[in-house]
C-alpha cells in the first residue's frame, strides 16, 4: 500500500505500533507528537531502519493552527496525504462524576472530540474529489468504553469516544461519494502507558482481565493491525463501521 498517512498520537502506544505497521506495509508516514520528541524520533528512526520512510511533526490537537501547521508539514514533508488516523486521545484523568471539574472535562472534549474533528475537517479539505482532491481514508480512534458508558470513573472519557463514533458516521455519510473512506476502530484495554497503572497493580489488573472474554489486554499490535486493514485497499468497500477490537467485548 504506498500513500501519505499522517497518525495523530504516532508517538507511544497504539499510535506507535500503527505508524510502525502501516510503514512496513508500504505507507510514508507522518509521526505526530505533542511532547515527547524523543518518542516520537525513535519511531520515525526504528521505521528508516527497516527500510521506510517517516517524519515526525508536533502540535497540540486541542489547537487549531497547531493542526492546521502539522497537516502542512507533513505534506511538505512527504506529499500529499491520502489517509490519516486520529489516534492522539488522553483519558480525562478518571472522575467519577461526582468529582468532575469543568476545566479538566473541557481539556477532554477539546483533545478527543473537537480536535479529532478538525484533523477530520484538515484531511478533508484535503482529500474529498469534491474539494481537487483524489480521495483518501480516514481511521478514528474511539474505545469500547463508548458502547457500555466505560468503567466506573470513565463516563467522561466513554462520552468523548461516543461523540468520536457517532461522527464519524456522520463524515462517512458526508464524504464516502467524495472518494473518502471513514471507519473506526474501537480498541478494548491495551497495554500502553495510557494503562500502565495496571503494570503496578496485580489485582487491579486480575479484576479487569476476569471482564474480558479472551481474559486479557490487547498488545498495541493487535489495535494496529485492523487499523492498517481498514487503512487498506483491502476494505474499499468499507465505510461507516465500527470496528470492535476488544477480546471479545465485556462480559456483565
Ligand atoms: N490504551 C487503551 O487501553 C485504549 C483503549 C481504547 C481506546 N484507546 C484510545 O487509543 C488512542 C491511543 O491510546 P494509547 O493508549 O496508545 O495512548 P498513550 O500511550 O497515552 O499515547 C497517547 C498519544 O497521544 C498523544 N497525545 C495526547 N494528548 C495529545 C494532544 N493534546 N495533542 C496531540 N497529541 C496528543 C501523545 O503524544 P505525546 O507522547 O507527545 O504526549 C501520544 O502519542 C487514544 O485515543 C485512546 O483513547 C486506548
Amino acid at each position: 500500500m504506498s500513500g501519505v498517512l499522517l497518525v495523530t498520537g504516532g508517538s507511544r502506544g497504539i499510535g506507535a505500533a500503527t505508524a510502525r505497521l502501516a510503514a512496513a506495509a508500504g505507507w510514508s508516514v507522518g509521526v505526530h507528537y505533542r511532547k515527547d520528541e524523543a518518542a516520537a524520533q525513535s519511531v520515525v528512526e526504528a521505521i528508516g531502519a527497516a527500510g521506510g520512510k517517516a517524519y515526525a511533526v508536533q502540535g497540540d490537537v486541542a489547537v487549531e493552527s497547531d493542526i492546521e501547521r502539522f497537516f502542512a508539514q507533513t505534506e511538505e514533508a512527504l506529499g500529499p496525504l491520502t489517509a490519516v488516523v486520529n489516534n492522539a486521545g488522553i483519558d480525562g484523568g478518571h472522575s467519577r462524576v461526582s468529582e468532575l471539574r469543568a476545566d479538566a472535562l473541557t481539556r477532554l472534549l477539546a483533545v478527543n472530540v473537537v480536535g479529532l474533528q478538525i484533523c477530520c475537517r484538515e484531511a478533508v479539505r484535503r482529500m474529498s474529489t469534491r474539494l481537487g482532491g483524489s480521495g483518501g481514508v480516514i481511521v478514528n480512534v474511539s474505545s469500547l468504553a463508548a458502547t457500555f458508558g466505560g468503567r466506573t470513573g470513565a463516563s467522561d472519557y466513554a462520552a468523548s469516544k461516543a461523540a468520536v463514533d457517532v461522527f464519524s458516521v456522520g463524515l462517512a455519510k458526508e464524504v464516502s461519494g467524495e472518494g473518502i473512506r471513514v471507519n473506526v476502530i474501537r480498541p478494548g484495554m491495551t497495554s500502553t502507558d495510557m494503562t500502565s497503572s495496571l503494570d503496578e497493580d496485580p489485582k487491579l489488573r486480575a479484576r479487569i482481565e476476569a471482564t474480558i472474554p479472551m481474559h486479557r489486554i490487547a498488545d498495541a499490535d493487535e489495535i494496529a493491525r485492523p487499523i492498517v486493514w481498514l487503512l487498506s485497499d483491502e476494505a474499499s468497500f468499507v465505510s461507516g463501521a465500527h470496528l470492535d477490537a476488544s477480546g471479545g467485548g465485556l462480559i456483565v
